[in-house]
């Protein structure tokens, strides 16, 4: 039996200033500790916009809080003329532990392929930030070739552009994402059961065992009881109800 810390990541999107963030986290921080919420078993993460990071950093290291951060997305580039790019390298200066790569919005409104959200997810495991590959079926590919035929597939062609370094993996079908209407815990079960299998086929079991591979779509203090219980589900990539401090640290105290 492996143990896989649970990792509950809230994605704000394009949500929160950089005040809003601020007081967001000690908001969040302080129902979790008094909670006594044990963030050794439970990883709890953020994900603010770029403009955000700085403060939340200051914030996080000044009160010494346990709650982790990360960025939404990242250059694929180390540095150079990239306008509007943010690199691997600075946001591990801002203490980023992780990086949102291929989410389905970039996806769709940036044209991101799979070849670039490799290469994305390996410049930020260049610099000792672990990306967060998201993959996903839309309605129609559901209604064409099952739920976990464009996953899978997706996941195989990113992790042919990264042989190496730690990684975690969000199935979040696009179906499910701020539609109200999640997967069921088994649909969900049944790809992600699939993404390890794509993981071990491009790595190696242990590998396998050892990434955690999170649900998102709809994802609420309701209903993340039934998908940490299925045994390939080790977390949740949440949206709008990461955005409420209350009902994200509800989810977080899923058990
Ligand atoms: O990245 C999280 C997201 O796309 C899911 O959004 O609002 O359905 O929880 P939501």
């Amino acid at each position: 039996m492996v143990d896989r810390t649970p990792l509950i990541a809230g994605n704000w999107k394009l949500q929160q200033d950089h005040l809003q963030a601020i007081a967001f986290v000690q908001k969040l921080s302080w129902t979790l500790q008094d909670a006594d919420h044990d963030f050794d078993s439970v990883e709890v993460a953020v994900f603010p916009p770029f403009t955000d990071l700085r403060s939340v950093q200051t914030l996080v290291d000044a009160e010494k809080f346990r709650v982790r951060y990360g960025s939404q997305d990242v250059s694929e580039h180390d540095s150079g003329a990239y306008t509007g790019e943010v690199s691997g390298a600075f946001l591990a200066k801002l203490g980023s532990s992780y990086a949102i790569v291929g989410h389905s919005e970039r996806r769709q409104y940036h044209a991101e392929s799979d070849a670039i959200v490799g290469r994305k997810a390996a410049a930020a495991v260049r610099h000792g930030v672990v990306p967060v590959i998201c993959v996903g079926e839309t309605a129609d590919d559901l209604e064409q070739h099952g739920a976990a035929a464009v996953p899978v597939q997706q996941l195989r062609d990113v992790l042919s552009e990264l042989p190496t370094g730690e990684f975690v993996v969000a199935y979040e079908p696009v179906w499910a994402i701020g539609s109200g209407k999640a997967a069921t815990p088994e649909q969900a079960e049944q790809v992600c059961a699939a993404l390890r299998e794509v993981i071990a086929e491009a790595r190696d079991q242990e590998t396998a065992d050892a990434t955690r591979i999170l649900y998102g779509g709809s994802v609420k203090s309701g209903n993340i009881a039934g998908f940490m219980r299925e045994p390939n589900i080790d977390g949740a990539l949440v949206g709008g109800a990461s955005l409420d401090a209350a009902e994200f640290a509800a989810i977080a105290r899923f058990k």
